[in-house]
């Protein structure tokens, strides 16, 4: 695998994700971004060996947006995203992940079917692969293995 190309994968975090950790944690957990790579390490098969990481939170929607639009320039692999609120109210959003074909699954710290009423409807989860909802931290775990999966079985790393 060493010399071989990796799937290049941006995560991407929305709104009031900075302070994940210090954030309601009786909902999104006591864990931040930056346990991400030991649970990787431990949890996520191959994510690490295959796949290189990108990170980006922004609080507003624009900006969030605009990094996807540099994402599909770049053709990067895959996108996991939680767009946090943005989820349930942002259009905008919906409408660029619908153009810009990236695969992608959407995940939430929280599972977001259980809470209240306009948090159990999202709109930015059409066009994506799939949801990964209600799992804290790990929820991105699976989300990022299960991109590397869907990359594994759809196209080859040879020639990428
Ligand atoms: C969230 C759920 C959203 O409803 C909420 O606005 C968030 C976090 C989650 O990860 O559970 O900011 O996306």
């Amino acid at each position: 695998m060493n010399n071989k190309k990796k799937y290049s994968i941006l995560t991407v975090n929305g709104p009031n994700l900075k302070y994940l950790g210090k954030r309601n944690v009786d909902i999104y957990g006591s864990k931040s971004m930056d346990d991400l790579p030991s649970l990787l390490d431990k949890h996520g098969q191959n994510v690490l060996q295959k796949a290189e990481l990108d990170f980006f939170q922004a609080n507003s929607e624009g900006d969030i947006i605009d990094r996807i639009e540099l994402a599909w320039q770049d053709k990067i692999s895959g996108i996991v995203i939680n767009p946090g609120a943005y989820t349930h109210t942002s259009l905008a959003l919906a409408d660029c992940l619908a153009w810009i074909n990236i695969p992608y699954v959407e995940v939430h710290l929280s599972n977001i079917w259980s809470r209240d009423k306009i948090r159990q409807h999202s709109l930015t989860a059409r066009h994506s692969m799939g949801v990964v909802a209600g799992f804290g931290i790990m929820s991105y775990v699976y989300g990022l293995q299960a991109v590397v999966d869907y990359l594994d079985i759809n196209i080859s790393l040879e020639g990428k």
